[in-house]
């Protein structure tokens, strides 16, 4: 029965209207820091206790960053009843929780419906229940279930199922726990992601801290929005900001496109060795504002031409944040008409990286960005 409701739910193509999701766990989209993208298998407990301590202390948990995110590779075995335990690098899980929770923030995990996660660890194949458990016992509030091995033991048509039932294990144990869903996009999960009690959903491969990778994803993104909502939100990955791959105008275009995308910002970098600009990148609130507008709409390119792209997301007090992004290998300038957006001829216009009003203006909007380069402007009406 429930799993005939589901289908039906997926059949009439769940817009925005119909999903399961709490939208009380992710109201808006989860903000804080994952240890994979810098850290990879390296990760230590260690790591994860300075990652909180930053976030506490320079300003990020002010800016809205919440979790720290343990990724792959802390699990060790099982005891003899089969419970999960941390490898050495982590020992004492409970007491990790409990000193990023001391800090006023929250703590994630991670874990694969098959039997080995993406890196060969111990994975929840026949023990999601207790699994679940155990993450609430020790006190997380995130888990990010990543598809990886269970490719060997599930066809993908069960993919569904096998989500759903670590998310019902998950409402089971009582803790309010952001269930985020990493299968790359196979079956295209915006589509089943919210109904299967999804907070968020990964909608690609991974993403690397390269210019050409993180672009690819991100532009890709249109057409995805009608899925986002308030408690359920495309993913497309990590930011990389920080990791030093990308010059400082390719992470501007990594974060104006993230934000405008209402995407998760899950900082990847060493937060503990990070630079003024790199936290300046991160912790900007107007460009936050963006990405946690109340409203939850994800934001689509309204115009092309080339390589030039003017994306837009309409916020909650009737304004709209627009990126202007040049994706070629030289200066242009890029317009951003008014009518393409719906609005009236005259309005005013702020650039929020250079945290500046710009003045009114007329008809359009035209700013000189540099290759690889956005710009990330607030149009209001008069
Ligand atoms: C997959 C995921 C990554 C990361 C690694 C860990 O590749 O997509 O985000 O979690 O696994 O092994």
């Amino acid at each position: 029965m429930i799993k005939s409701l589901l289908a039906m739910v997926i059949a009439i193509g769940c817009t925005a209207g119909a999903v399961a999701a709490d939208s009380t766990t992710a109201p808006t989209p989860p903000m804080g820091w994952n240890s994979w993208n810098h850290f990879a298998c390296k990760v230590t407990a260690a790591d994860v206790r300075a990652s909180a301590d930053a976030i506490a202390s320079n300003g990020m948990k002010d800016a809205g960053y919440q979790y720290v995110n343990i990724d792959d590779c802390w699990q060790g075995g099982r005891d003899s009843a089969g419970r999960i335990q941390p490898n050495e690098k982590f020992g004492d899980m409970k007491s990790l929780v409990n000193y990023i929770h001391s800090k006023g923030l929250k703590a994630g995990i991670y874990s694969s419906p098959g039997p080995k996660t993406c890196a060969g660890y111990e994975g929840s194949f026949g023990h999601e229940e207790q699994d679940a458990q155990q993450y609430a016992d020790w006190g997380f509030d995130y888990l990010k279930y990543d598809w990886c091995s269970a490719e060997k033991v599930y066809q993908r048509s069960q993919m569904i199922d096998v989500y759903k039932k670590m998310h019902d294990a998950l409402v089971r144990t009582g803790r309010p726990i952001v269930f985020s869903l990493c299968q790359y996009g196979y079956g295209r999960v915006w589509r089943w992601g919210a109904p299967v009690g999804g907070n968020l959903w990964r909608t690609t491969e991974d993403i690397s801290d390269h210019y050409d990778r993180m672009s690819v994803i991100g532009f890709d993104q249109d057409g995805l929005e009608q899925f986002a909502g308030p408690g359920h939100w495309n993913d497309p990955d990590m930011l990389e900001v920080g990791n030093g791959g990308m010059n400082h105008d390719e992470y501007v275009t990594h974060m104006s496109l993230w934000v405008l995308l209402a995407a998760p910002l899950l900082a990847g970098n060493d937060l503990s060795k990070m630079t003024p600009e790199s936290l300046s990148l991160l912790t900007n609130r107007e460009v936050i504002a963006i990405d946690q507008d109340a409203k939850g709409v994800q934001g689509r390119r309204i115009a092309a031409e080339g390589p030039l792209e003017v994306w837009a997301k309409p916020l909650t007090d009737g304004s709209v944040a627009v990126g202007l992004f040049n994706r070629s290998e030289s200066t242009s300038p890029v317009t951003v008409n008014f009518k393409d957006l719906g609005l009236p001829p005259k309005v005013s216009v702020r650039d929020l990286w250079q945290r500046k009003d710009l003045g009114s203006f007329s008809d359009s909007y035209t700013q000189d960005i540099p290759r690889h380069g956005a710009a990330l402007i607030l149009i209001r009406i008069h």
